[in-house]
């Protein structure tokens, strides 16, 4: 065969490498369901909690398998005091950095760090769950020059996050919020984060380590680090009236307007059709509106590219949320890592099932047979 025979798909667009149940993306008519459910019906009537079930047991769980799920969850947030210790020897990292080397950390803790069965990975990602927002808060509190805040056993996934972070009991409303950000940000498809997990866990090495790599992929600006990119773009625009020239502006130098543009969406992504509404009404409840406004006069400049298939994504307004929760923008990417932690863990646990070494190839263009030239000789 030769190399004209071969067709390069470069950025793996539109292949498929295997089946999933997990998730499934209709791009065209912007749909998105976990295991069968309809996002928008989780979005409305579940929790992260129940949700995390759903995607990491394939089913959603009666009163008592959730209650019990609910406890595991619960009683796996404390961070053992090494880790809080390595936290604060790099707490001058990027939060995004500081996540990812306190979850390889975690595994030297871990009694089940090498069992890949089943049951091992729902108790590692069970774990992992619960311990992401643990490091994120504690990291945040650490280079303020605050004090770790223990987990409060009574608080919402969500709310106990925000209460370790900020050391005040949420409001109910923003604990709620957050807890549907979660929720939106737990499964999606082969996104590059979830397709290196996938990667990782194809050679069998173990949960840790493909949480590991999907934390250093979802930290890139074309993936996680979005909203952190829009909320900046909203900051440097200012006000609503100076969104026009400074969206021309960046337009016409080819630049990207972050928040848009999807490689599987073409019409509408249906997680941001959830935060828009919801940004909305928390910078009227927070009596912050000039947000939404600039997000909302972006939103209208982009309308032409619509035909285009550039729309607004997930990342659009969930910086706004953040931001008006109070939250340090460079944390955007951590908490959108921390919902994501049970669709690595699903499809870890998927791939693990019916495992293939994910092995593509690069096709070769350079010289070959080249004489090695001893370094004296060389110019
Ligand atoms: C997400 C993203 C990487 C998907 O990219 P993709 O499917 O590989 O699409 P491409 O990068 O090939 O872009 C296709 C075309 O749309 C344009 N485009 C894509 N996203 C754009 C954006 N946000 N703003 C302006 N133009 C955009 C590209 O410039 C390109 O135009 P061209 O064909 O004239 O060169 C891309 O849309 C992007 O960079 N978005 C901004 C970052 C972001 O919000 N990421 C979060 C994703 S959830």
């Amino acid at each position: 065969m030769t190399n004209d025979d071969l067709e390069i798909k470069r950025g793996l667009k539109d292949i498929y490498i295997d089946t999933t149940k997990s998730s499934y993306i209709d791009g065209k008519n912007g749909r998105l369901f976990y295991r069968g459910y309809d996002i928008n019906q989780l979005a409305n009537n579940s929790t992260f909690e129940e949700t995390s079930y759903l995607l990491m047991h394939g089913e959603l769980p009666n009163e008592r398998e959730l209650e019990k799920f609910d406890s595991e969850l619960k009683s796996a947030r404390k961070l053992p005091d090494k880790v809080i210790e390595i936290i604060r020897n790099v707490q001058s990292s990027h939060p995004m950095d500081v996540l990812r080397t306190s979850i390889s950390a975690l595994s030297a803790f871990d009694v089940d760090v090498n069992d890949n069965s089943r049951e091992a990975n729902l108790r590692k990602g069970i774990r992992l769950t619960a311990q992401s927002p643990a490091i994120v808060a504690a990291h945040d509190r650490i280079r303020r020059g605050e004090n770790v805040i223990p987990p409060d056993e009574n608080l919402s996934h969500a709310s106990n996050f925000l209460y370790t972070l900020t050391g005040e009991i949420p409001d109910k409303e923003d604990g709620k919020l957050l807890d549907k950000d979660f929720l939106l940000h737990a499964e999606h498809g082969l996104n590059a984060s979830s397709f290196g997990a996938r990667i990782t866990a194809s050679t069998q090495s173990d949960l840790h380590s493909a949480v590991t790599t999907g934390v250093g992929i979802l930290k890139g600006p074309s993936h996680g680090g979005a909203a952190e990119s829009v909320m900046k773009m909203a900051m440097d625009i200012g006000e609503p009236d100076n969104t026009e020239e400074y969206i021309k502006n960046l337009l016409n130098n080819r630049g990207r307007v972050m928040g848009f543009g999807h490689r599987v969406y073409k019409s509408v992504d249906p997680r941001a059709i959830h935060l828009r509404d919801d940004a909305k009404k928390l910078g009227e409840r927070k009596n912050q509106t000039k947000w939404y406004s600039i997000l909302e006069s972006i939103a209208e400049l982009m309308v032409p590219y619509a035909k285009k298939g550039i729309c607004q994504n997930v990342d659009f307004f969930s910086g706004a949320i953040y931001y008006l929760m109070g939250i340090s923008e460079d944390l955007y990417t951590s908490i959108f890592t921390m919902g994501r932690i049970p669709g690595w863990t699903a499809q870890v646990m998927e791939q693990f099932e019916k495992n293939i070494l994910i092995r593509p190839r690069l096709l070769y263009d350079g010289l070959l047979d080249i004489d090695y030239v001893p370094i004296k000789k060389r110019s």
